[in-house]
């Protein structure tokens, strides 16, 4: 499909999600119980997360490969980060096991906090995404040798050996994750942040049994290199 019509389309999903639960409201207000109308306004909660998220990845993009994505580093607590980005994400998903376990990690680091949360969202949501919703998610940091190891690990439904190698591009997704809703755009910027941090990103998976993502994010090394996606 051509990209564009992806993006739209990909847009046009949970906005029609939206479109007809504000209706049915709209529509039947005075019929339906306190817990029915709870229970659409969280499904047009969750989708317009969906539609936030979408937008931001495109706007992200957009941004990377026009080169308009530079680093404003700061210092700032990386534990912290973590626990708030597992917090928010895991809240769209209560029932969702995560496992959190920092170990040793500096008191503070150096580096874009906006965007290396924005690279940490896209891991844990494709982990959430493509695992099933009872499985355990783990997630781990630790430091060694000037660099902090975040691993994002999921029993999910894996990568095909003969995809691996092209992941982290643009639009490229997955033989088996096609049936989920998705752009191929998130890897590829999770990649081009950790990369103008003068980190990178790992990825190791089995078809049907998972994957784990490491994100090597340097201490306090902000590169100024530039990179082109
Ligand atoms: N945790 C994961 N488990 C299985 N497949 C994954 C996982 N993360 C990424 N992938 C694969 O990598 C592809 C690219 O990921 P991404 O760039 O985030 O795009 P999207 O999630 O929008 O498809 C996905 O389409 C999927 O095939
Ligand atoms: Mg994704």
């Amino acid at each position: 499909m051509d990209r564009v019509a992806l993006l739209a389309h990909q847009l046009r999903t949970p906005l029609s999600a939206i479109n007809a639960l504000a209706q049915g409201l709209i529509r039947r207000a005075d019929q339906l119980s306190t817990h029915d109308v709870r229970a659409k306004a969280e499904k047009i909660w969750r989708a317009s997360l969906r539609l936030d998220e979408l937008t931001e990845t495109i706007l992200s993009y957009s941004r990377a490969t026009a080169g308009g994505i530079v680093l404003n580093p700061s210092e700032f607590n990386l534990d912290e980060l973590i626990r708030r980005v597992c917090r928010e994400q895991g809240g769209q998903d209560p029932s969702r096991a995560i496992r959190l376990q920092l170990r040793g990690l500096p008191a503070m680091v150096i580096g874009d906090a906006i965007l290396l949360e924005q690279a940490l969202v896209i891991v844990l949501s494709n982990a959430m995404k493509y695992s099933p919703p009872e499985r355990l998610i783990e997630i781990t940091a630790r430091r060694r040798a000037g660099m902090i190891r975040i691993v994002v690990k999921d029993q999910g439904i894996g990568i095909l050996e003969r995809d691996l190698p092209f992941i982290m591009q643009p639009f490229f997704r997955g033989q088996n994750a096609k049936k989920l809703p998705g752009t191929g755009l998130g890897l590829s910027l999770a990649w081009y942040i950790l990369k103008l941090h003068g980190g990178d990103l790992e990825i190791e998976s089995h078809e049907g049994r998972g994957t784990k993502v490491t994100m090597i994010v340097p201490e306090t090394n902000t590169t100024g290199l530039s990179y082109s996606i």
